[in-house]
């Protein structure tokens, strides 16, 4: 539930840029990517570029379209904030 997500800085974000074992923040939230790589219709090379980092700019640019939040949602880890925030 709500209750168990966290809030992620940049700099912890930053740590989880692996392919196994990719966060991206999109619109605010972070996502465990990981287990989507494999299934990426833009492939695993693209979606990478986004591994640790806030991906909403690259991805609005490419498919600002796709309803990343709802098919991500099992994905969902926590909420990006500000580095003084943690
Ligand atoms: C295609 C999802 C991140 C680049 C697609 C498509 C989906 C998708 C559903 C098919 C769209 C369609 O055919 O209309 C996602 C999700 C992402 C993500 C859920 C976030 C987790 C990214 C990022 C990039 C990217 C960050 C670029 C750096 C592409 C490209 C295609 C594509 C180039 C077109 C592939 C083709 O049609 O040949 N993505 N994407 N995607 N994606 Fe992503």
């Amino acid at each position: 539930g709500v209750d168990s997500l966290q809030r992620i800085t940049p700099s912890i974000l930053k740590q989880h840029n692996k392919k196994d074992d990719a966060w991206s923040a999109f619109y605010g939230k972070v996502y465990n990517i990981t287990p989507y790589i494999p299934f990426h219709p833009g492939g695993e090379k693209e979606l990478m570029r986004v591994a640790g980092r806030d991906g909403t700019k690259l991805f609005a640019t490419t498919h600002g379209w796709v309803n990343a939040d709802f098919m991500l949602d099992a994905c969902l880890v926590g909420f990006l904030v500000g580095e003084s925030s943690s």
